[in-house]
């Protein structure tokens, strides 16, 4: 309400009520402010709207991405370690056409694992479980490690490190890995015509930044503020047929909030993005 004297704009607002009964229902209040001639707030119109309905869906639909990837989770662990049996026996008794149909059944399930992975984050974000384990670990040696774990997947492109003056930082280093390696692969998979990805690390006041530069396809700028959102993936990015389920840049924003920082980006369509976030050298106050 507040804001919306300030802002002149619309105000929404979701809360909840409990009725005589007990029952709690879920409200949505929309409201407009109206000016008078000296710009002083003078009428507002407004509506409450019943969610509840809504609400119930949304949380459903969390559990069941909840349970469903818990449950994933088993069967997609043996199909792993049963196909790599089944590659490495087929290498012994070099069966050319077993080898290929085993390595594209590990390439899938590790797709398929990644998925899992990733849906069982949301979840756990989604329900506040989402744990950090601080640790003191020194970030170029760090990052030096993740860029060779990169070769793996990437013959593509070159990975070039500029560490700065950034040397330890006070944080969960499993998870600040995910988001950094989530950056690289994003990066390598929305430039397929560019061969060079720049990772700088440095120091600012208080703060630590990471940043991961590419020269690819680009985000339009009515998208930019979209991409961290659940399940969402630009309409290039679908267009170019590129694979992803929109869920990377979620779950890494929310990694670097929890530690009290920010994820960005700047982009240009057709050039390239730098993402880039904020890490406070020293935690302790900023974790809720
Ligand atoms: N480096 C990048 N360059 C261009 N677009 C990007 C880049 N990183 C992310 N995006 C856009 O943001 C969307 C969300 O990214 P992400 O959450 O990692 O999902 P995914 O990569 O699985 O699609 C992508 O689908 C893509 O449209
Ligand atoms: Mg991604």
């Amino acid at each position: 309400m507040k804001s919306a004297r300030v802002n002149g704009e619309s105000n929404d607002l979701e809360f909840r009520i409990k009725l005589p009964d007990g029952s709690i229902k879920w409200m949505l209040s929309k409201s407009d402010i109206f000016f008078d001639g000296e710009n002083i707030p003078s009428r507002m119109i407004g509506v409450n709207i019943d969610i509840t309905d809504r609400k119930n869906l949304e949380h459903q639909k969390d559990v069941f991405i909840g349970i469903a990837s818990h449950e994933l989770r088993t069967p997609v662990t043996s199909l792993k370690l049963f196909s790599n049996i089944i590659i490495n026996q087929a290498r012994l008794e070099q069966k050319e056409q077993v080898l290929k149909s085993a390595q594209i059944i590990k390439s899938q399930t590790d797709r398929l694992m990644r998925l899992v992975d990733d849906l069982l984050d949301v979840s756990k974000i989604q329900a506040g479980k989402l744990e950090l384990n601080y640790q003191l670990f020194d970030v170029p040696e760090f990052v030096d490690s993740i860029i060779s774990e990169t070769k793996h997947f990437t013959q593509s492109h070159k990975i070039v490190y500029k560490p700065g003056d950034l040397e330890k930082i006070t944080g969960d280093k499993e998870r600040i890995g995910q988001v950094i390696m989530n950056l690289i692969s994003n990066a390598i998979k929305y430039s397929p015509r560019a061969d060079c990805i720049i990772i700088k690390t440095k120091q600012k006041g208080e703060w630590a930044i990471i940043e991961v530069q590419d020269f690819g396809i680009g985000i339009p700028k009515e998208e930019q503020g979209k991409i961290f959102d659940r399940f969402f993936r630009t309409t290039d990015a679908k267009d170019k047929n590129i694979s992803g389920f929109g869920l990377g840049l979620f779950i890494s924003s929310e990694i670097v909030r929890r530690h009290g920082g920010e994820l960005k980006v700047k982009s240009t369509q057709g050039k390239g993005s730098t993402f880039y976030f904020s890490i406070p050298l020293k935690q302790g106050h900023s974790d809720e």
